[in-house]
């Protein structure tokens, strides 16, 4: 049985693609059941839904609090019958409950080579620091942001003369190539905490 993946977006959603490409395969032990958005336009959503995916919209700012949020999300997961959940792009921090609950079987992509560059603007930071590799990371999510066991990585060169935008582009084809080769681990249960 495949296991059942949500994917949470927040905006283009390239990774989410990468994810929904590989899922059709039919060797490939997770399938895609949710996408949801905690922003209404993201472009993400569009794709999705173009591939049959349901989707959901939850905006944090109609909510009081990041707990109450999250509690929203958690009822959209289970409706869902979601039993992985991938972040991928995903620009909300999440309340310690939430993380504690899908702890183990949610898993976030950073664009840099954890533990280093946690956080935003990872690539500029690397370009100025003079870094001679930058590169990307898939990790288990818990409590601390940009934190918790890798599962997989991949380097790239940082080139002289690179700008933000090349080196971006360079690490997101990786992105795109390490993510679902990590998801697979997770629902083979290859991967765990
Ligand atoms: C990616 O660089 C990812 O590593 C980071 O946010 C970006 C999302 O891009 N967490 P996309 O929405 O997947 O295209």
């Amino acid at each position: 049985m495949k296991k059942r993946v949500a994917i949470l977006i927040s905006g283009r959603g390239s990774n989410m693609r990468a994810l929904i490409e590989a899922a059709k395969a039919k060797d490939f032990p997770a399938g895609i059941v949710l996408v949801l958005s905690n922003v209404p336009n993201a472009g993400g959503l569009d794709f999705a839904r173009r591939h049959g995916i349901e989707t959901e919209v939850i905006e944090h700012k109609k909510f009081p609090s990041r707990e109450i949020f999250d509690n929203a999300m958690d009822v959209a997961l289970n409706r869902a019958n979601a039993e992985i959940v991938c972040l991928a792009g995903f620009m909300r921090l999440l309340s310690p409950r939430f993380v504690e609950k899908w702890r183990g079987r949610m898993i976030n992509i950073h664009p840099s080579l954890l533990p280093a560059y946690k956080g935003l603007h990872t690539h500029s930071r690397a370009i100025e620091a003079g870094e001679k590799f930058a590169g990307c990371t898939v990790h288990f999510v818990t409590a601390e942001l940009d934190d918790g066991p890798t599962i997989l990585q991949a380097k790239v060169p940082v080139l002289p003369g690179d700008t933000e935008d090349a080196l971006s582009a360079r690490v997101l084809e990786q992105e795109h190539k390490i993510y679902p080769q990590a998801l697979r681990l997770v629902a083979e249960g290859k991967a765990k905490i």
